[in-house]
């Protein structure tokens, strides 16, 4: 029997609607700067949806909206289907807001410290350099936006627009990435920067989408980071940065169409998805633990 389209088709994911609750396929399909690519990186979304469920397996402190990413698990027509690529979740109210995390200046961070010396909103030290580790993580929203890019604003700004969460959101989501920072230390990774989702199911604050991916964080080798550091040089980030350097020196202007991806550049992104997903695949338990005074989101 085939299945239905999809209700939605994100960028990455596709979503089916079964109620009170979804089915979230990881397809491989790639999206740099918000364009989605013609190419396909093999296995990308196997490689998510495994390093994704294996996060929320190990924060069941947190209420989740992860249920099975085991097929044989989903209900009537859907069991046995998209083997791997598939998680069965708890359908939330969403908070139409990104709840970043960043541990150093990167990306729009960056753009922002440029223009104004601020994070967020937040005057921080002068002469930070690219990449540079900041003396705290810092809670940086976002709204998200349909039509296209979402929106940096200030913690001020998203407590004004969603009083009920905002401190919440915030709390949860420092503590979170402390935790998941402190782990993947201990493999030898920074974790640069993050984003999380929220929802409300039964008026409490869940946790959602994916969690702690390549496609929502930013991961380093921390002696690749250190050395790309002292010399000035890009940070070398374990996703598909690759691609976004290899689109860079060929002078594509980010609008659509995307070019063409040539094979090697590929491959290389699948070799740092698969080793992504070996170094989180270690992180035992342990996670659910204090830690120190770093544990603990609720
Ligand atoms: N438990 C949940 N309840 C409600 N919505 C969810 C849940 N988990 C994930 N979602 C939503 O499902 C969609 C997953 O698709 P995907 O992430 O590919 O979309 P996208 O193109 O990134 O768009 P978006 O900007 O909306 O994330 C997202 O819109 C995400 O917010
Ligand atoms: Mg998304």
């Amino acid at each position: 029997m085939s299945l239905p389209a999809p209700t939605y088709r994100g960028k990455v994911r596709d979503v089916y609607d079964l109620g009170d609750k979804l089915l979230l396929v990881s397809s491989d399909r790639l999206s740099a700067f918000d364009v989605v690519f013609g190419d396909t990186i093999p296995d990308k979304g196997k490689i998510l949806n495994r390093i994704s469920a294996y996060w929320f397996s190990l924060f069941t402190d947190i209420p989740n909206h992860f249920i099975t990413a085991d097929a044989d698990k989903f209900p009537g027509p859907y069991r046995g289907a998209f083997a791997e690529r598939a998680v069965l979740v708890r359908k939330t109210q969403r908070i139409d807001f990104e709840c970043v995390v960043r541990g150093a200046l990167m990306g729009s961070g960056y753009k922002e410290y440029m223009a104004t010396q601020t994070l967020a909103g937040v005057q921080l030290p002068p002469g930070l350099q690219k990449g540079a580790l900041l003396p705290e993580p810092a809670f940086t929203p976002a709204i998200k936006n349909d039509t296209g890019h979402d929106e940096n604003i200030s913690f001020a700004e998203m407590q004004k627009r969603l009083p009920q969460y905002a401190d919440a959101l915030r709390i949860s989501s420092l503590s979170l990435f402390a935790r998941a920072f402190a782990a993947l230390k201990e493999q030898g990774i920074y974790l640069l920067d993050t984003k999380f989702e929220f929802g409300i199911l039964n008026g409490e604050l869940t946790l959602i989408d994916e969690i702690f991916t390549p496609d929502s964080s930013r991961f380093v080798a921390i002696d690749a980071y250190e050395a790309a550091f002292r010399a000035g040089h890009e940070i070398p980030t374990m996703d598909k940065q690759i691609i976004r350097d290899y689109v860079e020196k060929i002078g594509w202007d980010k609008t659509p169409p995307a070019p063409k991806l040539p094979a090697d550049i590929i491959q290389k992104t699948v070799e740092q998805y698969k080793k992504m997903e070996q170094l989180i695949c270690k992180i035992t338990p342990l996670l659910t633990k204090e830690r120190g005074g770093e544990g603990g989101v609720r």
